[in-house]
């Protein structure tokens, strides 16, 4: 049944023509299976396309080709402020060039009070705000006031387009502690999440500072000032595969809320999110949305790291498909796309036609006009956590098998602080972008 609420428009039209006249469903892709020449770009939903497939989140290593991907904007030391949304295009319009939009969002952002509000309105899939400019290697920071509420997950996060990931994560249901965790290629690791006491133990009534500090060597999650969590690159050195699994690839930026505990979601899910998710809540009727806050934001780049083949200062790309620290080089290479049908291995297709595809796609997403695709508005479920590659895509409690390798299971949180908090099979938690895709989905076409 379809009932257009103003607000939720976008997110309709977003669907709407994936049951269209097209009748064209994008493949899908994984490790084992890469994306088709026609549209070579593997985007972080696990869906092949051109375009904004090709940009953030398009993963080399699932694509047709290394380089179908765009390249990837260089770090910017930057301090963001939120007077105004004139820096940040929706996901249907940036086209690659991060001096023009540093951010990149789908959702329902708000201003108030010189504060980024990313809301969630009722049956909505929340919003993502995701920044243009990768970080390889650096410090970010952010004033954060988390949401509340059961179902309810706010985060903070870098993600890389293969899949390393850091996160902060606040669950609605426990106002007194932050989640950490992260990711080499969206391996699953039981041991890798964490939970940290916030000081005065409200993250949704206060301010607190929320740092990720990452260089090569030493990864540290610091709130306001305070150090509480280390690792070290040297810990994860996997004698097996003889690599340093560790988060070493260029990473976006990342800020969103999503509904985890939206009642179709795997039931371990809904019970880590802290319950269903309450569409009835105070927050809902007194301002009409879940929201989280995000005041001042900061990146400061670090070195590329010694050793890196530097030719140039525009863009980071993969110059093999291992996926590490050694596969990626800075050139001069550029990032912007001529348009929604163009892909890393022909940048400049369809220049003339760039407005025409935005304007005359919008209703047609996952759809394909003259070989472009445009992608879905899926809120805030586009960047959490870590997807599983293939061969650690389990997810026991799914009810699809043949997703595209893209499954992730998350940390068992009911035991705060201490390591060996890894889940019993039961108590595993299915979370994860693909996971989450699935549900928004799920979620947008019953509204
Ligand atoms: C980027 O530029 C370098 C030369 O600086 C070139 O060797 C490489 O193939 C280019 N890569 C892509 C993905 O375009
Ligand atoms: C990117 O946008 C900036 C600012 O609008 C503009 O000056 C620049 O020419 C654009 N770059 C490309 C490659 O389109
Ligand atoms: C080490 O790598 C092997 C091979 O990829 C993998 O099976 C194993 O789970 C890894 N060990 C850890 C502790 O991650
Ligand atoms: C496309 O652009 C090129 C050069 O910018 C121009 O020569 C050509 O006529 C344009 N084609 C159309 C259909 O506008
Ligand atoms: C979009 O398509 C319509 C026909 O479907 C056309 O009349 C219109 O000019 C197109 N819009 C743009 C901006 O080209
Ligand atoms: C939207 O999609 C429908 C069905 O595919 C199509 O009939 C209609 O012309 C499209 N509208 C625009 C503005 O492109
Ligand atoms: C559509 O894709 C084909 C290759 O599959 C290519 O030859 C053609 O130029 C593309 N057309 C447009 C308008 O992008
Ligand atoms: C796009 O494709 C439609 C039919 O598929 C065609 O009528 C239209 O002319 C094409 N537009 C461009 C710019 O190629
Ligand atoms: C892609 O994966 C989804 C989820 O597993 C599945 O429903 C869909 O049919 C697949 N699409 C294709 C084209 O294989």
């Amino acid at each position: 049944m379809l009932r257009l609420a103003p607000a939720l428009i976008f997110a309709y039209l977003a669907t709407s023509a994936v049951a269209a006249d097209d009748d064209f469903t994008p493949p899908n892709c994984s490790l084992d299976e890469h994306c088709p020449e026609k549209y070579p770009c593997c985007s972080v939903y696990g869906q092949c396309g051109t375009g904004a497939y090709c940009l953030g989140g398009c993963d080399p290593l699932m694509s047709y080709s290394l380089d179908s991907c765009a390249p990837m904007p260089i770090c910017q030391s930057k301090t963001y402020k939120w007077d105004n949304l004139d820096n940040a295009a929706t996901n249907n319009e940036y086209l690659g060039n991060a001096t023009e939009s540093d951010w990149v969002y789908s959702g329902y952002p708000e201003l108030e009070d010189g504060n980024l509000l990313l809301t969630m309105p009722k049956n909505s899939v929340g919003s993502l705000f995701a920044n243009n400019h990768y970080v390889w290697y650096g410090k970010i920071g952010a004033n954060i006031k988390s949401s509340r509420g059961k179902g309810v997950v706010t985060a903070f996060i870098l993600l890389s387009d293969t899949k390393d990931e850091i996160d902060y994560e606040w669950v609605g249901a426990d106002l007194s502690q932050v989640e950490t965790n992260w990711y080499f290629q969206g391996i699953l690791d039981w041991t890798n999440g964490d939970a940290s006491k916030v000081d005065s133990g409200n993250t949704f009534e206060e301010w607190h500072h929320y740092e990720i500090d990452w260089s090569p060597e030493e990864l540290k999650w610091n709130i306001d000032g305070k150090t509480v969590r280390t690792l070290t690159k040297e810990s994860t050195f996997n004698e097996t595969s003889n690599r340093y699994e560790y988060p070493q690839t260029p990473s976006r930026m990342q800020m969103s809320l999503w509904p985890a505990g939206q009642a179709s979601n795997a039931q371990g899910t809904i019970e880590w999110a802290g319950g269903e998710i309450d569409w009835d809540h105070e927050d809902i009727k007194t301002k009409g949305y879940y929201y989280a806050t995000y005041g001042e934001v900061t990146v400061e780049c670090y070195d590329p790291p010694s050793g890196t083949n530097i030719e140039g200062d525009v863009s980071y790309d993969f110059k093999d498909d291992r996926g590490i620290e050694a596969s990626v080089e800075i050139t001069d290479n550029k990032t912007v796309l001529a348009s929604l049908g163009a892909t890393g291995l022909d940048m400049d297709l369809g220049s003339n036609s760039t407005s025409n595809n935005n304007n005359n796609n919008s209703n047609s997403t996952g759809t394909i006009t003259n070989n472009s695709t445009v992608p879905p508005n899926l809120g805030g479920t586009g960047g959490q956590s870590g997807s599983g590659s293939s061969s650690t895509g389990t997810g026991e409690e799914t009810t699809s098998t043949n997703a595209p390798g893209t499954f992730n299971q998350g940390t068992d949180t009911s035991s705060e602080d201490d390591e060996n908090a890894a889940a019993s099979p039961n108590e595993r938690v299915l979370r994860g972008s693909f996971f989450a895709v699935l549900v928004a989905i799920v979620v947008l076409i019953t509204l």
